[in-house]
């Protein structure tokens, strides 16, 4: 079997096209303000995309960007004056931070109504519960992928691999309300390979290069690959694509996979806050 590649880039662009059309709708550019902190080469280029994808689609995005030694209250102060900003619809704080930084103090300090990462702890807690306006990009990517190429989520063993609270954990949940039947697993989990062989689809968002090999994939499963190494130069994910996309059914090559996805998505929330606001003058 040769899986069918997964094509995230080109989904998330007819995505983006067509939000760009609701965008042009509205009476005026709804704003995301991006906090970035340090120069870690990764998050210069996920910012630097996520900005231009914004401008691209008729957003305004505005990127604070301090320095690596910046202190907690310099940002607190910046999230503060941006919650009270009426032109600023939703905030992001690029993660990872530097370690001296108390990272859940800062995304705590961002208003609930333009948390358009779903970072804080409130939004996780809704999601469990499906009463959250949004959730985190990433996962909320996959399950868009995911819907595109499995027949019926309801009642399929998905496993996750990884536990972070802005991948493993709410990809969890959103397919968890999807009515899969979820396992999370983790770098700890014993006997991992067997567990991800019984897996219908496979998340892999552990940040180990290559982790998931050819023996480890049911034939025919969905793998999503949401890890992304740089491996003697060339870029890789957590899935031995070369091995895997022999067996699986439906495989994300890295990058062109879930990376797009997750700037879409996080357009989206973008915008879905912007209403929510306008609705709430
Ligand atoms: N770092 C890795 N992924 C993300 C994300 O989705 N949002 C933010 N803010 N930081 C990240």
């Amino acid at each position: 079997m040769t899986a069918q590649i997964i094509n995230g880039k080109e989904i998330a662009q007819q995505f983006c096209d067509d939000l760009a059309q609701q965008i042009k709708q509205l009476k005026k550019m709804p704003k995301l303000a991006v906090i970035l902190v340090g120069d870690n080469p990764a998050s210069l280029i996920y910012v630097r995309n996520k900005q231009k994808k914004a401008q691209e689609i008729g957003m305004e995005c505005e990127v604070f960007h301090f320095a690596e030694l910046a202190q907690e209250n310099e940002i607190v102060t910046l999230i503060e004056q941006l919650n009270m900003d009426k032109s600023v619809n939703g905030i992001i704080v690029q993660l990872p931070m530097p370690k001296h930084l108390n990272e859940t103090h800062i995304l705590e300090t961002v208003q609930q109504d333009k948390d358009v990462d779903a970072f804080k702890q409130v939004m996780s807690g809704a999601l469990w519960q499906k009463k959250a306006p949004w959730a985190s990009a990433t996962p909320q990517g996959v399950l868009l992928l995911l819907k595109k190429y499995v027949d019926n989520l309801c009642g399929k063993h998905a496993v996750i691999i990884g536990r972070s609270n802005i991948v493993g954990k709410p990809m969890a949940a959103l397919l968890l309300n999807e009515d899969c039947t979820v396992t999370i697993s983790h770098s700890k989990t014993i006997g991992l390979k067997d567990i991800v062989k019984t897996g219908d689809i496979v998340v892999v968002a552990c940040g180990v290069p290559r982790l998931v090999k050819k023996d480890w994939v049911k034939p025919g499963a969905v793998i999503i690959d949401v890890g992304i190494s740089k491996v003697d130069g060339k870029l890789c994910g957590d899935v031995d694509f070369d091995e895997v996309k022999d067996v699986a059914g439906a495989i994300t090559p890295v990058p062109g996979g879930v990376g797009p996805m997750t700037i879409a998505m996080l357009l989206k929330n973008t915008y879905t806050a912007y209403l929510k606001q306008m609705d709430n003058l």
